[in-house]
């Protein structure tokens, strides 16, 4: 979204950037419910799909918004439902269960850290493929990193020699199809959420998110986000911080992220 690759002519411009957030509430409208149908009041403080959240004010309906208990990170609060709910519909596409071993690739990102939590939690085994640097997190998640790049399929058969149940890929890479694809007995359990080049789909893996032929699991989703707040609120989930920059260095933020190694969730603080 940031540079225009999704929007080549700027038909979209002036477009108010980021999708989610956490605030706290100046202002409501008559009969304003939360995401569990109870009334919101000016002082609640709530987080969740924001349109155009990197700003200081923001206008939203506030029925789809979770309440943020006290003891949670605004940050952690607003970086949590997209990539938790696309975490839990990359498991649930794959079925994962307790006792599967599965490699998750981009272990160390956003949406990699809470499939391996979230997978961890469902008493699987994860092997979780990232840069070194990130290897003492993912171990602190309870699961076995090892780097990606050439003999990755070597490394992960040394590290599971009974074989790899399940795989997800939040990369996009052919690495991480070609590796699955060589390491999985059925196709059917590996998800991608990022190659779009149509090749996982054709080996009869899934695709799922907002992408051309991809599944958008709305329902699965939507189920999810509930779950994740729960989890947020109880401590069993944390939403990794890579940093956080203030509003006004906003394209710094982006440019950040845009290196592909942020490591977690970009917060802008106004
Ligand atoms: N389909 C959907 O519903 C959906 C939803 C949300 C996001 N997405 C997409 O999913 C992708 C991941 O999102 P995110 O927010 O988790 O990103 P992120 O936080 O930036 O994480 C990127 C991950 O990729 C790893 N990585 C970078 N280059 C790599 C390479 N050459 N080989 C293997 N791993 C590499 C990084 O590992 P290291 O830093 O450890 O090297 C990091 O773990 C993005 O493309 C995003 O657009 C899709």
């Amino acid at each position: 979204m940031a540079s225009g690759v999704h929007d080549p002519e700027g038909a979209k411009l002036p477009l108010a950037m980021a999708t989610e957030g956490a605030g706290v509430v100046t202002a409501v409208g008559e009969g304003a419910v939360d995401a569990h149908g109870d009334p919101v009041a000016v002082g609640d403080a709530l987080y969740g799909a924001l349109s155009g959240a990197a700003a200081q004010e923001v206008t939203e309906k506030t029925a789809g918004l979770f309440r943020r208990p006290r003891n949670v990170d605004p940050a952690e609060a607003a970086g949590l439902l997209l990539v938790g709910a696309t975490a839990a519909h990359a498991l649930q596409a794959i079925g994962v269960r307790a006792g599967d071993t599965v490699l998750v690739h981009g272990a160390s990102g956003s949406v990699g850290s809470i499939v391996t939590q979230l997978a961890i939690g469902r008493g699987a085994r994860v092997i979780a493929t990232a840069s070194v640097g990130h290897h003492e997190r993912l171990r602190g998640y309870a699961a076995t990193p090892v780097v990606y790049g050439e003999g990755l399929a070597d490394r992960v058969r040394a590290l599971a020699p009974d074989g790899v149940d399940a795989a997800v890929d939040t990369v996009g890479t052919d690495e991480a199809t070609t590796v699955s694809l060589e390491l999985l007995p059925d196709p059917a359990r590996f998800v991608s959420i990022a190659n779009f080049s149509g090749a996982v789909q054709a080996a009869g893996g899934k695709l799922i998110g907002g992408g051309a032929g991809a599944d958008p699991g709305r329902e699965i989703r939507a189920a999810a986000r509930p779950e994740l707040a729960a989890a947020l609120a109880a401590g069993s989930v944390q939403v990794p911080i890579a940093r956080r920059f203030p509003l006004a260095a906003g394209a710094d933020a982006y440019a950040f992220l845009a290196g592909g190694h942020a490591g977690g969730k970009v917060i802008l603080e106004p």
